[in-house]
């Protein structure tokens, strides 16, 4: 199976750092941080990547990673032009999947939890989502369940809707595709994966989670940084 691994975003939360680099190569404990999510690609299998990139994030992870062999990966860099959100980021990448079945995952989100398991228990679904409980709700895309199957999915939410958070690791069905025409952008200006889900959902799309087994980081500020340094620390 074929992953996507989203490396353009802007990565404001962590200026001034990433405003000479890109947040991918920001270090943790001496390595960048593309790095562990490669390797947490590979030890699931994925031998196909591909990386999409900004304009500004390009030279630095190409220079870095060149083709990927190094890191026991083959590598396609994707350009997103503009930074419109997750989905227009996966959208992008339509050509390069060729109509199958797909995984996603977040560039700045890293895990010790073992993604295998979630790709081995995708099958008839068109979206499976890991998540992860959270105190902070109103930072993620939150989901309501019945049992596995996914309710309801709203990005950042106002109000309590509950504490299960989408943890930047994704499963697709070509039907992603299907409904993608039909997103319009959030109030921050963004194409948002929530909102596809939600889409699919609402077409009685066949929509699971997957709870993830570990540690789990979105490693968005420098505190992030300092905490998910800890995590891997062995
Ligand atoms: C994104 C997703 C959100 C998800 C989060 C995980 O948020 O939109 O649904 O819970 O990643 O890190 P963003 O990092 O773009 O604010």
């Amino acid at each position: 199976m074929k992953a996507l691994l989203l490396c353009a975003g802007k990565g404001t939360r962590m200026y001034p750092l990433t405003e000479s680099i890109p947040k991918a190569c920001v270090p943790l404990n001496g390595v960048p941080m593309i790095v562990y999510s490669l390797e947490q690609l590979t030890r699931a299998g994925i031998r196909e990547v591909g990386l999409v990139v900004s304009p500004f994030s390009h030279p630095f992870l190409e220079d870095l990673l060149g083709d990927g062999r190094e890191y026991g990966v083959s590598l396609t860099y994707l350009m997103q032009e503009e930074p419109l959100g997750i989905a227009h980021a996966v959208g992008v990448a339509k050509d390069f999947l060729q109509h199958a079945p797909f995984f996603v995952a977040l560039g700045d989100n890293l895990t010790n939890a073992p993604l295998l398991p979630m790709i081995q228990s995708f099958s008839s679904q068109d979206a499976l989502v890991a998540t992860r409980w959270v105190d902070d709700p109103s930072r993620y895309g939150i989901l309501q369940t019945n049992g596995m199957a996914i309710t309801q999915i709203v990005e950042k939410p106002n109000e309590d809707i509950g504490r299960e958070a989408a943890a930047g690791f994704y499963l697709f069905s070509p039907a992603f595709f299907e409904v993608l025409p039909f997103l319009l952008p959030s109030s921050r200006g963004e194409y948002e994966i929530s909102d596809v889900i939600q889409l699919l959902v609402d077409r009685g799309k066949h929509c699971e989670v997957f709870r993830l087994d570990g540690w789990w980081k979105d490693v968005g500020t420098p505190l992030d940084v300092e905490e998910t340094e800890v995590l891997l620390t062995p």
